[in-house]
């Protein structure tokens, strides 16, 4: 759709004027508060060019797991969901119980049931792709090997570890002429291919600049990043790549321009030895005096409120003395320990400044204290003004100043029925899968070049968080 065939469908332009201008000497609006009187228009009928996420191939394509944990499970869901479009015929995974489930699930042959990732490759090429969701650590290697024998590879993010293996990994791509899809899952949300459709069709004129926040949940980020994977940036990656590189990457799509320059600053400010209140034992479970009032208690997180359960091979028991059982007994009982004696070094909060080639600027904010997650994103143009929260976001246009919603549910979204992430997870799946059916990268959202781009944004950030000096990208 041309910009103003389109700017005529969402009612700023008529065929010859601007139509519900404000009143002359109507009141100056004082807060982007909704008027309550119904009067705001609807953006929902929007056409996102959404479709079935049933894979469109002309072959079934095979696909072998390396990390059977939640996100591999994500992609054998998929793979379950259609049967006839993508098979998984291999499934590796160190955890015996978690390689024999998938496997299991998806009938694959005990020869193609691996351990260690390093045993897929030891065998003969027997699958067209591969899907890579083993910890951060863990992506480099197996990503270099896969590649080498000529599988293509769906790979969980972050890249890798370092701007340099990011780098080898592309080139690796380049040389073998294969397809890496980096799990940028938000690229395929509903809610932020509209944001995005809005803004390159010109509903708010020429985009300047745009502050976005991640709030991460109070409990979340002491699930993920005080007690859990992620709590060592050395181990994993630094928060600004593990946390936020789909935001990184969401920018960088919103603007359409390549980043120039980036500073950043934060720190880990809470979660450490001298902030645990007096008494506090290592463990949670330890008879702390503090547990009741304490609203990062594991007790209450895990047992009472049974957030995050899914890394306690719970098989389905939530029954709350079962629960209590997994976090006194090894491994699990690391999800016990006190947040204040753990050994983290992300930080808790987290902000960033970017400019972008075409001048446009934007602000990222991680932050860790926060009751609920949902991404706040703010974009100024020329002529508007785009105000989301993750879910939903309203468009004011300068020129009639009526507000107008989009607020599509994705579960009521019949094509995106199931899939996670805003419904990004199973849309990005199906993308992956049609790219290596036909070997056209060109049918993914983004090329392993893109993804790359805003991983070397988040390593640039770290390098100006550290040393308090502006980095260019
Ligand atoms: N795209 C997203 O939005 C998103 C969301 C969450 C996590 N992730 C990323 O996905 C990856 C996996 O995260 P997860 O939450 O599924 O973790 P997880 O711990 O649930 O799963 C990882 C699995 O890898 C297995 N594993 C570990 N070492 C292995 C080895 N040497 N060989 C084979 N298997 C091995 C583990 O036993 C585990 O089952 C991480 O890199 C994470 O950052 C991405």
């Amino acid at each position: 759709m041309i910009r103003r065939d389109f700017l005529k469908s969402i009612g700023v332009l008529t065929a010859g004027a601007a139509i519900g201008l404000p009143a002359a000497g109507a009141e100056l609006p004082g807060s982007l508060v909704l008027p309550d009187d119904g009067q705001a228009g609807s953006l929902n009928d929007l056409d996102l060019g959404l479709r079935s996420l049933r894979p469109q191939v002309s072959r079934q394509v095979t696909v072998i797991v390396i990390g059977a944990g939640s996100r591999g499970n994500v992609y054998a869901g998929f793979a379950r969901q259609f049967p006839d479009e993508v098979k998984v015929v291999g499934v590796s995974d160190i955890l015996e119980h978690r390689c024999r489930k998938m496997s299991d699930a998806h009938g694959v042959p005990p020869e193609h049931r691996f351990g260690d990732w390093s045993e897929v490759f030891k065998v003969p090429k027997f699958a067209d792709a591969v899907v890579i969701s083993t910890p951060d650590d863990l992506h480099y290697a197996p990503c270099m090997k896969a590649l080498a024998m000529g599988y293509d590879v769906l790979l969980e993010k972050p890249v890798a570890q370092t701007e340099k293996e990011c780098k080898a990994i592309l080139a690796q791509a380049h040389k073998y002429d294969r397809i890496v899809a980096v799990c940028h899952v938000l690229r395929y949300a509903p809610y932020f291919i509209a944001l995005r459709q809005l803004v390159r069709n010109g509903a708010i004129g020429q985009l300047v600049s745009v502050q976005h926040m991640e709030p991460i949940q109070y409990a979340h980020m002491a699930h993920s990043y005080v007690r859990g994977n992620w709590r060592d940036s050395r181990q994993t990656t630094p928060i600004i790549l593990a946390k936020s590189c789909h935001d990184l990457d969401i920018l960088r799509w919103i603007i359409d321009s390549p980043c120039k320059s980036i500073v950043a600053d934060g720190s880990l400010h809470l979660f450490k030895p001298e902030n645990a209140p007096d008494g506090a034992p290592l463990k949670c479970t330890d008879g702390c005096p503090h547990e009741q009032n304490c609203p990062y208690s594991a007790i209450d997180i895990y047992t009472r409120k049974k957030w995050h359960l899914n890394v306690f091979d719970l098989d389905g028991n939530r029954d709350p003395d079962f629960i209590m059982q997994r976090l006194l007994t090894p491994p699990y009982d690391s999800y016990a320990r006190c947040v204040y004696h753990c050994d983290n070094d992300q930080p808790d909060h987290y902000v960033s400044e970017m400019v972008f080639e075409g001048g446009q600027t934007a602000s990222f904010s991680m932050e860790a204290f926060a009751p609920a997650g949902g991404r706040r994103t703010r974009i100024m143009g020329t002529t508007g003004f785009i105000d989301g929260d993750g879910s939903q976001f309203t468009l004011w246009d300068f020129r009639t100043l009526k507000p107008q919603v989009w607020n599509r549910k994705v579960s009521e979204i019949p094509e995106y029925k199931g899939s996670g992430h805003g419904g990004g997870d199973h849309a990005l799946a199906r993308d992956f899968i049609e790219a290596v059916a036909a070997h056209d990268a060109s049918k993914l959202s983004s090329t392993i070049d893109v993804s790359i781009e805003s991983h070397v944004m988040g390593f640039a950030a770290e390098r100006s968080r550290k040393s308090g000096k502006k980095e260019k990208v």
